[in-house]
């Protein structure tokens, strides 16, 4: 703990235990519970590091019936064993209560919104509105400690393998990386904007250029997306690059990273390496890039059973190129609305349809079991070596939606409360591009990063394959990176294969790929999103819970008010206007 300085306090509240009885201590803190007994009131006096109960004598302090809820005082008093019987073993400090000789108010406090107490729910509009009372409550007290520790750790690591902090700017030129661009609007160049960074890609690759041999940063990122419990506006990331650099030492500094943050945030350390899936694996057993392992329940396909069938659905599917995939939700006991349910939530998935089958001691039991034969039954429970009361769950479909609808059906049905157990993966080869309606490509992660094949990319570029990866945990993308292409050409190319045309390119990457140009390492780097992290560790269900002072889903801060209007003279030096219909909204 900090030295402390004597003037208010000269011992913190968690450190008053029962081996200093007879001690006098002075401590600072607020008032956090009080009850007054008339002849004598007691207080919790609660600090950064814990509460101590204190009992004051109004006769001697006639303060103390003035003392209200997180009043800030300054309490000195001798330590004594309680009474006995009046000890409480859920306190750190219970078995002990100091009896005050000197009580100062140093602040006063308002009517509070709500208690001071995890247990209290309170709607968040209103605990982000206090989150400086939010942030006094032990659960949130101990998440931006965890942070602390954590952003502590990730810099010893990297300190200790010879990387170099390096803070890039957060005016910059538009970085594309997939999502739009916040601006901020340039005085002295009426008219001109800059962005904030999504992220510090570019100048980090130029970093590469300058002969920084390993850079990281604690970089802030700003993307103007849809909120979602686990996306912010502003986020921050654990950014890394390195020169002559490839996949395994980024895979092995990583590793090294949460190694020692899950050992100071969990008490214990995860196994190293973590384990590696191809993208095609993962897809194909799981139906996400994210798969969370903690559970098995992997997706079959079911092709070769039903090769013959002649059950319609099965058959029409299968003659158009489809697929018949499955999954065995094991032991799930559910009534037969809970099974129309499933239907229906596949439905919503865009599944055209769901089979559920029960396996049962006579054999199938299913709306279709009718329609299939003695081997396509067997067949069936034979693939997922079912059991008695096993839950089968099978969709036709093309084999992307068939594995996306069973992957969403087997998290809702396996995946386990909270995250206890920790359960990381490297998902490794993504494809080069994602290939969207109409056939238009866009980078599946951005694009600045290597094909495995510069062949591959230029013949075949809707399957080729990238030298990216991502981390995964529990179902949630951690992070993400990629061995970088280092020849102007080939970055050129990948930019003809979006469609940029040369002009376009040369407008705005021109910059950048002029930088490849003067003797650029080959190199690799990645990010690591730091409040998904935290929120894992801490097993919070959102990022808002780990980040010290976060918007709410629609982007508002409501403790500050923002975003607002600004005044017409700040637009007017800026050289910008509202629009009419814009202004007319705003009733100006
Ligand atoms: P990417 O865009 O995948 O990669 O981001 C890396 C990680 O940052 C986190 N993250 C977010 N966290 C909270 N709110 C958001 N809106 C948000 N967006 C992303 C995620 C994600 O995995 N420059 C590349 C990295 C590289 O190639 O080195 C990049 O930013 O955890
Ligand atoms: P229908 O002929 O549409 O009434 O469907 C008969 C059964 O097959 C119902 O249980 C549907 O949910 C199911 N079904 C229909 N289409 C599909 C499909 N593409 N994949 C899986 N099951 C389907």
């Amino acid at each position: 703990m900090a030295e402390l300085d004597g003037i208010y306090r000269d011992a913190y509240a968690g450190e008053v235990t029962a081996e200093r009885v007879g001690e006098t201590v002075r401590l600072a803190g607020w008032v956090s519970r009080r009850r007054d007994h008339g002849g004598i009131v007691f207080i919790d006096l609660r600090d950064a590091t814990g509460i101590v109960q204190a009992v004051i004598d109004p006769e001697q302090h006639a303060a103390a019936h003035q003392l209200k809820m997180e009043y800030v005082i300054s309490a000195e008093g001798q330590i004594r064993k309680r009474p006995e019987g009046t000890e409480n073993p859920d306190m750190a400090t219970g078995q002990v209560e100091i009896t005050v000789s000197e009580l100062e108010i140093l602040s006063t406090a308002d009517t509070l919104p709500f208690m001071i107490d995890d247990r209290v729910d309170v709607e968040e509009l209103i605990r982000l509105e206090y989150r400086y009372l939010d942030l006094r409550r032990p659960r949130m007290a101990a998440n931006l400690r965890a942070r602390s520790t954590a952003l502590r750790a990730m810099r010893e690591v990297l300190d200790e393998r010879g990387f170099m902090e390096v803070d890039t700017p957060t005016l910059i030129r538009s970085t594309p990386e997939g999502a739009r661009d916040m601006l901020v609007p340039s005085r002295l160049r009426k008219g001109s904007f800059y962005a904030l960074p999504q992220s510090p890609q570019l100048f980090k690759q130029l970093l590469m250029v300058a002969g920084v041999d390993r850079y990281y940063q604690v970089a802030r990122c700003y993307r103007d997306e849809d909120f979602r419990s686990d996306r912010q506006v502003e986020f921050t990331q654990l950014d890394v690059e390195g020169a002559f650099w490839g996949r395994e030492g980024v895979f092995a500094t990583f590793e090294a990273v949460i190694v020692e943050v899950v050992r100071l945030l969990r008490g214990s350390a995860p196994t190293i390496p973590f384990p590696r899936m191809t993208w095609k694996e993962v897809m194909d057993a799981y139906g996400t890039d994210k798969p969370d392992l903690r559970f098995g329940m992997q997706i079959h396909d079911l092709g070769a059973v039903f090769a013959d069938s002649g059950f319609g659905v099965f058959s029409s599917v299968l003659a158009q190129g489809g697929s018949i995939k499955g999954i065995n939700a094991g032991k799930q006991g559910l009534s037969r609305s809970g099974l129309d349910g499933l239907v229906e939530r596949a439905r919503q998935l865009g599944a055209k349809g769901l089979v559920w089958f029960i396996v049962e001691e006579a054999g199938l039991r299913s709306p279709v079991a009718k329609f299939l034969s003695e081997d396509e039954r067997s067949g069936l429970i034979g693939e997922f070596g079912a059991t008695e009361g096993d839950l089968l769950l099978l969709a036709a479909d093309t084999p992307r939606t068939a594995a996306a609808v069973l992957g969403q059906l087997r998290i809702d049905l396996g995946a386990p409360q909270g995250h206890d157990e920790l359960s990381f993966l490297w998902v490794t080869d993504f494809p080069v591009f994602e290939v969207g309606d109409g056939g238009t490509l866009t980078p599946a992660h951005h694009p600045f990063t290597a094909p495995l094949d510069v062949d591959e990319m230029r013949d075949t570029p809707e399957t080729a394959i990238s030298q990216s990866y991502d981390l995964v945990l529990n179902g949630s993308e951690l992070g993400s990176g990629s061995v970088r292409i280092h020849d102007p050409s080939v970055q050129r190319q990948v930019f003809e294969i979006l469609g940029i045309t040369d002009e376009d390119a040369e407008r705005r990457f021109g910059w950048f790929v002029k930088g490849l140009r003067f003797g650029t390492p080959p190199h690799a780097g990645f990010a690591l999103g730091v409040d998904r992290l935290l929120a894992l560790l801490q097993q919070e269900r959102s990022i808002r819970e780990v980040i010290p002072f976060p918007k709410t889903q629609t982007g508002l801060d409501p403790m500050s008010g923002s975003p607002t209007p600004v005044d017409d003279i700040q637009l007017e030096e800026l050289g910008v206007e509202l629009r009419p219909e814009v202004k007319a909204e705003l009733g100006g």
